[in-house]
């Protein structure tokens, strides 16, 4: 229970997450993003109750290292998701998440993702019920509004509902959802970000943790949110730039004592995680797939990025792989 409470405590700063990401925040995709922060917040992707509760795999197993992590749960069942919530407390998850933001079809026919926002009470009724099984945060993750739904006082009663439950911290995509006509990667385009939204949420429930996301790509940006919130969430950019989180425990939580690990401290750190995974039975490529990025903005990106994708999957690979990539990189800076 100690434990359980000292982690509780450390999690207390939301300033800065990694947005949960489907095919893209694995265990794997964490541990790799832990390696470069120590205190960035990092998301799983999201899980339905369906697959904890029906499926045959573990969709829950995380590196110990990846602390703190979320779980994000898909549902609206308040009593699966009571039980899932037991179960991911159980397993050492440092919090749970709502997914009340993703517009994609699969999603809606099950009645969870952003849907839901049209539903407050159901959501509500969902944190009841979790809370009533759990000691660690429960989270909402939703959009600023859905279809034509979208006047601020539309969210303002979302938020007002769900609180109502014992929601104190909502991470707010500023973009409105479309349930329907544009495809979930059309929708992180389209329609228009509104940032004054949130602002204003926050204004409002001065009381409650509020987190805004959505096309946020830089530090600056994010000391410029943190003006005015409690949190900022970035997806796409860190994974697409994920050296960026380097930075993340000096910039954002004012760390100075911070080590920031070189690329080559990381490569060989993940080499080591590589033959570890593969020792185990797995593929490398499963792990080097989201290392794609790490070398972006140094000559040599490319051929570091066709390296990986060239060789992670040949039979017989191995850690080294990285290293070899890597060498790519470390000839044209000579
Ligand atoms: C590949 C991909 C998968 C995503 N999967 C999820 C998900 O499982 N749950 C969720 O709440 N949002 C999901 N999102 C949305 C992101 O969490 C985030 O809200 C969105 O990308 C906007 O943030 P960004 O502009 O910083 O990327 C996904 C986004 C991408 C690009």
């Amino acid at each position: 229970m100690l434990i359980l409470k000292d982690k509780i405590n450390n999690f207390k700063n939301n300033r800065f997450s990694v947005a949960p990401m489907l095919d893209w925040t694995d265990r794997h995709c964490r541990y790799f993003y832990r390696l470069m922060s120590k205190q960035t917040v990092l998301y799983t992707e999201m899980v339905t109750t369906g697959a904890i509760i029906f499926g045959k795999g573990d969709y829950l197993s995380y590196n110990e290292e990846e602390h703190p992590v979320v779980l994000q749960l898909g549902g609206s069942d308040p009593e699966a998701m009571a039980k899932c919530a037991k179960i991911a407390q159980d397993r050492g998850y440092d919090e749970i998440n709502i997914n009340v933001g993703c517009p994609s079809d699969r999603v809606q026919n099950g009645k969870f993702g952003a849907c839901l926002m049209a539903e407050p009470e159901l959501v509500s009724q969902c944190v009841e019920s979790m809370k009533a099984k759990v000691d660690i945060p429960v989270t909402v993750k939703s959009r600023i509004g859905i279809d034509d739904q979208d006047s601020y006082e539309f969210l303002h009663r979302f938020i007002d509902t769900v609180k109502d439950a014992g929601c104190e911290h909502f991470i707010v995509h500023a973009r409105k959802a479309w349930l329907s006509g544009l495809s979930p990667k059309q929708n992180r385009e389209i329609p228009p970000l509104d940032y004054e939204r949130v602002y204003q949420i926050k204004k409002d429930f001065n009381d409650l943790e509020i987190s805004i996301n959505g096309g946020i790509t830089t530090f600056e940006q994010t000391h410029e949110h943190l003006k005015h919130l409690d949190g900022v969430m970035i997806g796409r950019e860190v994974y697409q730039n994920p050296y960026m989180l380097a930075q993340a425990d000096q910039q954002i939580y004012g760390d100075e004592d911070a080590v920031i690990k070189s690329r080559e401290q990381i490569i060989s750190e993940m080499a080591r995680y590589i033959d570890k995974h593969v020792a185990q039975g797995g593929k490398p490529w499963h792990v080097a797939r989201h290392m794609l990025g790490l070398c972006n903005g140094l000559a040599g990106a490319k051929q570091f990025r066709r390296y990986l994708s060239e060789n992670a999957s040949q039979p017989e690979a191995n850690g080294d792989l990285l290293k070899k990539a890597f060498d790519k990189v470390v000839q044209l800076q000579k």
